[in-house]
């Protein structure tokens, strides 16, 4: 058994990303702009948008944080979207999800210029992925795939079983591993004999969101086991998705909580910014 490391393979990604964007400013004098906006106080969404500032400025861009109170109106942040999206120096505007239950989180993803949604969270975005062209990559099932890619775990004809259907995960990550011809099953709430279906992947993605969710008996022997989970344990402790200790010695390749697809997510999310700062400028 082998334990992916996505802290390892983050920073080769984000080390790449930061020798593109010191050529962009050379060449042509251009920083890429990171806006984040994050309405409200639920600590796991601060944690994340640190993450993505503290990785921007490892990378070399502008990372501009808007941090809003929870009683934020939904007129106020389509407006502050609006100002965002004229903004010249602003390449990339992210809004950290879930938004406070009064807003509506679909019409403000809608009103991001799709040019600048590093998230592919825009419809025309989520389109061009079922489509397999993609400029922006849907950033945690990116990052899984640059993982598989990194370990060179082939994708191809191979049994794939993402559980959960997720318009963030499970189903942008299903596309992704089609593209690359794996035969994908969606598991979900509603899936009858899960357990029988997720024994027979090869490669078994779980972002279901409950902890400790997948079990021993639900893995093949030799399978590889992708936790997209974040999930707190009975004793408040960080987990993922996977029975990690009863379930490693089963596979083959197995992502750990934390440290597996995270770090990953943040790393496609530098990659999209920079892609978003060369598009914006014509390059
Ligand atoms: N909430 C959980 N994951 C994500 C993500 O990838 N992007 C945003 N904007 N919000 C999230």
């Amino acid at each position: 058994m082998q334990i992916i490391d996505g802290k390892k393979v983050s920073a080769l990604v984000k080390e790449e990303v930061k020798k593109q964007t010191l050529e962009l400013k050379e060449q042509y004098g251009i920083t890429p702009g990171l806006a984040v906006v994050i309405v409200g106080d639920d600590p796991a969404s601060r944690v994340y948008v640190n993450n993505k500032k503290k990785a921007c400025e490892l990378v070399g861009f502008k990372s501009e944080e808007f941090s809003l109170p929870a009683e934020t109106t939904q007129e106020e942040l389509l407006n502050l979207v609006k100002t965002l999206n004229e903004k010249k120096d602003i390449n990339g505007i992210l809004v950290q999800l879930p938004l406070p239950e009064h807003l509506d989180d679909k019409a403000v993803i809608e009103a991001i210029n799709p040019l600048k949604d590093v998230d592919a969270f825009h419809a025309v975005n989520v389109g061009k992925i079922m489509l397999g062209e993609y400029d922006f990559m849907p950033c945690t099932p990116a990052g899984v795939m640059e993982m598989l890619h990194s370990y060179n775990i082939p994708v191809n004809g191979k049994n794939c079983v993402v559980i959960g259907r997720s318009n963030i995960v499970g189903k942008p990550m299903a596309m992704l591993l089609l593209h690359e011809n794996g035969t994908v099953t969606i598991c979900h709430s509603c899936t009858q004999n899960l357990a029988e279906i997720c024994s027979k992947a090869d490669i078994l993605v779980a972002a279901v969101g409950k902890p400790k969710f997948v079990t021993a008996d639900m893995v093949k022997e030799g399978a590889v086991v992708i936790d997209v989970g974040m999930d707190r344990d009975e004793n408040g402790k960080l987990c993922g998705d996977v029975d990690f200790e009863n379930v490693k010695d089963k596979c083959s390749y197995i992502t750990p909580v934390p440290g597996g697809v995270g770090p990953m997510t943040v790393a496609t999310l530098m990659k999209n910014t920079l892609k978003a700062a060369k598009i914006q400028n014509n390059l």
